[in-house]
């Protein structure tokens, strides 16, 4: 559903990412474990196809996601939770989740439908709908970020560093909610980035790993030598 083809990317004239080529398929359940400063969030960002500054394609059923405008890309069922949440504070919680499905002109049922669902598999988010979201504590706000992302992400949900200074309560609903999305949505692909694999605990069903720019799989990775 999601390839990349020998992609690299610079930032300030460094080189991130370097001539990564990986495939994402439906209902996979994909890690990317990396240090901080490793490329995950760049990589996420080129998996959702904002990141002008790169070599290689990155191809997403069947799109170019380089060469699409922004909102060529807002309608292909593509959802992400930066790691920084950036909800509106402005906004209500209900208005943070409805946002996405109604920049691409969906229709109030059809909204109404996903809000409804996105509300069983984070059960958590029915009682802070009203809630304005500049009121909310930093784990609640990844709770919505994450409902946010569920909204817009019918094909491909990118979750950035989730369980970061998540505390423990909410980690295990955060996690609960992850395995409810997975059951729910059997098709889906899902790609959760972390600096600790242990905070995944059994979630993903494959880990890839980012260590110098480059994407390895897990059991591949060679152990560092003391
Ligand atoms: N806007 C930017 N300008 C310059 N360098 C950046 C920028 N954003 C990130 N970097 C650098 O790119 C590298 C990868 O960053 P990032 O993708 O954020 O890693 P991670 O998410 O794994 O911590 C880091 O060395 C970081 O310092
Ligand atoms: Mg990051």
């Amino acid at each position: 559903m999601l390839t990349l083809e020998a992609v690299s990317a610079t930032l300030a004239n460094v080189q991130v990412l370097r001539g990564i080529s990986v495939r994402f398929g439906r209902g996979a359940t994909v890690a990317i474990v990396g240090r901080n400063g490793a490329g995950k969030t760049t990589l996420l960002r080129l998996m959702m196809g904002c990141m002008p500054k790169h070599t290689g394609r990155v191809i997403f059923d069947g799109h170019d996601l380089s060469s699409l405008p922004a909102r060529g890309r807002a309608g292909l069922g593509i959802g992400y939770a930066p790691e920084d949440r950036v909800l509106f504070p402005s906004f209500s919680v209900e208005g943070n989740l409805r946002f996405p499905c109604e920049v691409i002109g969906l229709a109030q049922r059809a909204v109404d439908a996903r809000l409804a669902e996105t509300l069983a598999i984070v059960p958590e988010l029915e009682a802070m709908l009203p809630r304005s979201a500049a009121a909310l504590s930093g784990g609640q706000g990844k709770m919505v970020a994450l409902g946010r992302a569920i909204m817009a992400g019918t094909k491909l949900v990118l979750l950035d560093e989730p369980f970061q200074g998540l505390a423990p309560v909410l980690a295990t609903q955060y996690g609960t909610s992850l395995q409810r999305l997975i059951r729910a949505r059997p098709e889906l692909c899902i790609v959760i980035t972390e600096s600790n694999r242990s905070l995944l605990k059994n979630i993903p069903s494959e880990t890839l790993v980012l260590e110098r720019g480059e994407l390895q799989r897990s059991d591949a990775a060679t152990p560092h030598s003391h």
